[in-house]
């Protein structure tokens, strides 16, 4: 069986761009491929977080994760830092990535343009980290959205190096990128991607949206004046934005939705892919209810996940260490 893994960072909620981009597709691959889930809560110190309110995010994103449909039977679920061999490789892998290489890197530009007052140095070697993540486990397939792809091209890059000069240890990674939903958009401003750190709440959707609440901010949803249903990116980009939406939730075609809306207005459209995701979310929303009661249940997948992860990260960690020329402990 191929081997996949990813990871989020738990800064907040799980957002209709995570849930489309990515934990979606998770959840397909969960049957046909040996998974491995990690919440990235180390890549999430990159910005200051506050102790108790994090931690409790952590919890509700893991809920959020499995309410989602991961199943910690079928996969590895776990957290980064309970694995310490993320970081130990991180640390090595950091001896065999330029400087230059991550300077060109658009996350930490952005990031960086963004959060003026703390640009850290976990800020700059965060690909790092998420490097080692992807090559303890001997990955083939990392789910992602469109905007992971050039941390694995990264990834890629530093495990051929080190392959060339010691052998090969690594599993070369690719990303696995899924055809719609890879990029979803603010709901405000559509030529930017939706994220969870806007501070329009208005731009992002929820997983645990309220009905009401999913419905108020479609609405809300900037468009254009054309007042037709087609999708174009550049001329169009709310309009194909909501498209993009619609299909990943429904499963139709773009041409399906043209003529589905054909000669109706944006109010209905918004409403229908309102409804779509509105209906899409649902169980999930009861389903994270349930579990967030059972703290019991959320503590037994936290330690089974982290045994299991730990064990498969150590082997490949021992490799590089023997690798590289570190003394083994007698
Ligand atoms: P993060 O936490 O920003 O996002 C988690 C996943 O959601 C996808 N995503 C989106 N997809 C479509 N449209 C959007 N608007 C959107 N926003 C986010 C992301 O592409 C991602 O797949 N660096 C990673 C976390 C990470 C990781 C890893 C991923 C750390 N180590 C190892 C894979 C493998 C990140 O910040 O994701």
């Amino acid at each position: 069986k191929k081997r996949i893994f990813s990871g989020a960072q738990p800064s907040g909620s799980v957002t209709l761009g995570n849930y489309l981009g990515a934990i979606k597709n998770w959840v397909k691959l969960q049957d046909e491929y040996d998974c491995i889930y990690c919440i990235v809560d180390l890549h999430a110190l990159t910005v200051r977080q506050d102790p108790a309110a994090f931690r409790e995010r952590c919890y509700s994103f893991l809920a959020q994760y499995l309410a989602c449909g991961l199943d910690p039977e079928k996969n590895i679920i776990y957290f980064q830092s309970h694995v310490s061999a993320h970081a130990e490789l991180a640390w090595i892998l950091n001896c065999y990535t330029y400087v230059g290489e991550l300077s060109r890197m658009t996350q930490f530009k952005e990031k960086a343009r963004k959060h003026r007052d703390n640009i850290n140095a976990g800020l700059f070697t965060y690909p790092v980290l998420m490097a080692a993540d992807i090559l303890l486990f001997k990955t083939d397939l990392v789910p992602v959205g469109e905007d992971q792809k050039q941390h694995i091209e990264l990834t890629r890059d530093v495990a051929v190096r080190f392959n060339n000069l010691y052998g090969e240890v690594f599993k070369i990674p690719e990303a696995y990128i899924p055809k719609v939903g890879a990029r979803i958009m603010s709901l405000q401003e559509p030529t930017k991607k939706m994220s969870k750190s806007d501070e329009n709440e208005n731009s992002y959707i929820l997983v645990l949206d309220s009905p009401d609440l999913i419905m108020r901010k479609f609405k809300k949803a900037v468009t254009d004046s054309e007042a037709v249903i087609r999708y174009d990116e550049k001329a169009k980009p709310g309009i194909s934005n909501l498209m993009n939406i619609y299909a990943a939730m429904t499963g139709r075609s773009f041409e399906e939705i043209e003529k589905e809306f054909e000669g109706q207005g944006y109010g209905a459209f918004k409403k229908a892919v309102a409804e779509a995701v509105i209906e899409g979310l649902r169980p999930i929303r009861e389903k994270y209810r349930e579990l967030m009661a059972d703290k019991g249940y959320l503590e037994s997948v936290i330690k089974c996940g982290a045994t299991r992860a730990k064990d498969i990260a150590s082997q490949t960690l021992k490799e590089v260490y023997d690798k590289i020329g570190l003394v083994p402990l007698p």
